[in-house]
């Protein structure tokens, strides 16, 4: 299959993801490829209900996916989303600079989050992902005042435009996303490892309102966490953060 993206800018949102939300309740039929961004947004909304900041100068955008496959495996398309955008910013900046990814979806540069992923689903009758709103949120110029960074912080990606970074990052996914329906998370698998914490490393995971301890083994082939509990179980995370590495 062959991913088009169709791109509509607007102004101020409350959020893109409501926007294509507003769309698809609309009853019109509303094409795979839509992509609505904001200039800003006044109620941009991150995972677990946190507020997403939304001030103008960033990359705020929701896309518009229709996989069609089994709910179980929208897991895993949200860590492959996180590793589209890791490339393209490699790409952007030239070179594998201090670009890194913590489970399930979240990109940090030189240590500190730059991007984060929001995926919400829906599903038809059977049971399927009819549809998948991608909401990506990229801190371009501005970052939250001691709450990550942003890529202008780091002198590589100064002097590069938002509808270029926009542009690199959709490209991406428009690759990546066809291998994941065919294949799934195998492919990408090894890369998305290289770029996270190293196995054996101590983690919290913020799991619905609890935190479970242990050392992170692996990611499986569906995009759950593996960790190694303190009684030395293994365990597998379906759901949740890592919310600390030591
Ligand atoms: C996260 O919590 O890490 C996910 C953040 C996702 C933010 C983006 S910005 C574009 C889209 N619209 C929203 O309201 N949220 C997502």
């Amino acid at each position: 299959m062959t991913l088009t993206w169709s791109i509509e800018t607007y102004e101020r949102l409350s959020s893109t993801q409501d926007e294509l939300k507003d769309r698809l309740n609309q009853g019109d039929e509303v094409t795979e490829g839509l992509v609505i961004q904001a200039i800003e947004q006044n109620a941009g909304r991150g995972r677990q209900g946190r507020l997403w900041y939304s001030p103008p100068g960033n990359l705020y955008m929701s896309l518009l996916l229709k996989p069609g496959c089994s709910l179980a495996r929208s897991g895993s398309l949200s860590l492959v989303m996180a590793l589209s955008i890791v490339r393209a910013l490699e790409r952007l900046a030239g070179e594998q600079i201090g670009i890194t990814l913590k489970w399930p979806n979240d990109v940090f540069l030189n240590g500190k989050k730059c991007a984060g992923v929001l995926l919400e689903t829906e599903t038809d009758a059977s049971g399927n992902l009819s549809h998948v709103i991608a909401g990506i949120g990229i801190n371009v110029i501005t970052a939250p005042a001691d709450l990550g960074t942003a890529l202008y912080d780091d002198r590589k990606f100064k002097s590069l435009t938002l509808s270029g970074i926009r542009d690199k990052i959709l490209q991406e996914i428009a690759r990546d996303y066809p291998v994941w329906l065919k294949k799934g998370f195998a492919p990408f698998k090894e890369e998305w490892l290289k770029r996270t914490c190293k196995t054996g490393t101590e983690i919290t995971v913020g799991h619905f309102d609890r935190a479970i301890r242990g050392t992170f083994s692996s990611i499986d082939e569906k995009g759950n966490l593996i960790i190694t509990d303190p009684e030395g179980r293994e365990r597998k995370i379906a759901s949740g953060e890592i919310i600390q590495n030591s």
